[in-house]
């Protein structure tokens, strides 16, 4: 089974896949906890390129096939393994942060990715995806309150120092896929504070879980 976690910058997607963690542990539920970019010892050096705020001139389709590149190397490494040996994964950000920071955002042709995303994903699919929902504005202060006082790497910055209609058009990039995708998606407000939002992530886990 794989659980995806997506949302902006500032989103408490860490926070969230913790208590998801403490929630499988506590059923006796065997699981591993990974991310995108970054999954792998080949992937961390792909996103140290990825996030550096010194990188502001990357091509999109640089930045585009990067992301892709530590995607099969993540899927081929640990992910496939790890799904065949009857674990959960649990991976902070997948497919759909390509989807939509690479298409909707920086304006990468849709149906380009989509192909790029099928080539990659060889028919493995997230059986379910939590998006975190939250004004970016609200995001973006939680962030860079995180990046100053240490707990997030001022070296990953390059995403946190984009505008914000750039963060605004991610959102709205998420929305626009959980409208499209129903089935697979559930929006969760992140504004709530992070118990109630694992409620109602904990909630539809385990129907999630029941059905798999
Ligand atoms: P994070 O690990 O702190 O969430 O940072 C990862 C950044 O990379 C985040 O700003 C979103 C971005 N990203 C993409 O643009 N495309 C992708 O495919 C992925 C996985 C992440």
């Amino acid at each position: 089974m794989l659980i995806t976690l997506e949302g902006i910058e500032g989103s408490g997607k860490t926070t969230q896949i913790d208590y998801i963690a403490t929630y499988l542990q506590k059923s006796g539920l065997d699981y591993i906890i990974t991310k995108e970019p970054g999954g792998t010892v080949l992937g961390a050096k792909i996103r140290s390129i990825l996030l550096d705020p010194g990188n502001m001139n990357i091509h999109p389709m640089t930045e585009l096939l990067l992301y892709a590149a530590d995607r099969v190397q993540h899927i081929k490494e640990l992910i496939t393994p790890m799904i065949e040996s009857g674990k959960i994964v649990i991976c902070d950000r997948f497919h759909d942060s390509t989807t939509v920071y690479q298409g909707f955002t920086r304006g990468i042709d849709i149906s380009l990715i989509q192909r790029l995303n099928s080539l990659v994903l060889e028919g493995l699919a997230p059986d379910i995806t939590f998006i975190l929902d939250l004004d970016p504005e609200i995001g973006l202060k939680r962030a860079w309150r995180q990046i100053l006082d240490g707990s997030r790497s001022e070296a990953e910055t390059r995403f946190e120092n984009e505008k914000l209609q750039f963060h605004e058009s991610v959102r709205n990039g998420y929305l626009e896929l959980a409208r499209q995708e129903p089935g697979r998606f559930v929006v969760v407000d992140a504004s709530e504070d992070a118990a109630k939002v694992k409620e109602k992530i904990i909630e539809k886990l385990k129907k999630s879980l029941k059905n798999r």
